[in-house]
């Protein structure tokens, strides 16, 4: 858990409610968290989503591992410790996504069971859905795309503690989703995702 440091801090309400917020833009936020080996397909199924739930009408947006790795979180590196920061700070954006009423994707490996399970606790909180999505593929598979040549460079010893390889990943035991990319395509994965979104009322407000 981050420590709060600052003092001498008071929480300013605002003065419109969430359910307001959801009458006024029409929508509803909600997180849905993507985890997977590097190179599993979570970038790309995100992109797809993003792509088709914005043709539907829907806003949302994208918060890409890598890409945040580039701006906001590249101070982290992949220690167990900077991989838990990364969770925790993207865990809080998302949740401030959702909160402005955007469904929000995050696409990180996010190796660690108790990182993802307080970036839960921390949207259950603030009554916002988190909808864990496991982008399930086989180590071997990954490692055949290997998209980026990271696992070749990880098998020669180029990278160290690099995760499937010598770094743990602890795949969800309860997630509300689970996509194999090495069996659905791109498109079924985000059929399906939408799908879920439709069958929890989560495409428009009420
Ligand atoms: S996480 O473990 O902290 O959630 P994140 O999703 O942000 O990882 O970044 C993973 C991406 O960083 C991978 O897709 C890969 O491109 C790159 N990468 C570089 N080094 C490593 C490493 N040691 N383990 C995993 N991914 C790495």
């Amino acid at each position: 858990m981050a420590e709060q440091k600052a003092t001498n801090i008071t929480w300013h309400e605002g003065d419109v409610t969430r359910a307001e917020r959801e009458q006024l833009t029409g929508q509803k936020g909600a997180t849905l968290w993507l985890t997977g080996l590097s190179g599993s397909g979570k970038s790309t199924v995100a992109c797809a989503l993003e792509q088709a739930l914005l043709h539907l009408g829907v806003n949302s947006y994208r918060l890409d591992g890598d890409n945040i790795r580039h701006g906001l979180n590249k101070n982290l590196g992949f220690s167990p410790e900077d991989r838990t920061e990364n969770i925790r700070r993207i865990g809080e954006v998302a949740k401030l996504f959702s909160d402005a009423c955007i469904l929000t994707s995050t696409s990180f490996i996010s190796p660690y069971a108790a990182d993802r399970d307080i970036v839960r606790a921390l949207h259950a909180e603030a009554k916002l859905p988190f909808i864990e999505i496991y982008i399930e593929c086989p180590l071997e598979v990954a490692e055949s795309r290997d998209p980026k040549g990271l696992y070749k460079k990880a098998r020669a010893g180029e990278i160290k503690g690099f995760t499937g390889i010598d770094a743990p990943y602890e795949a969800p035991t309860n997630p509300e989703l689970v996509i194999d990319t090495s069996k659905l395509s791109v498109e079924e994965a985000v059929e399906t995702i939408i799908g879920y979104l439709r069958d929890n009322d989560l495409l428009a407000a009420e």
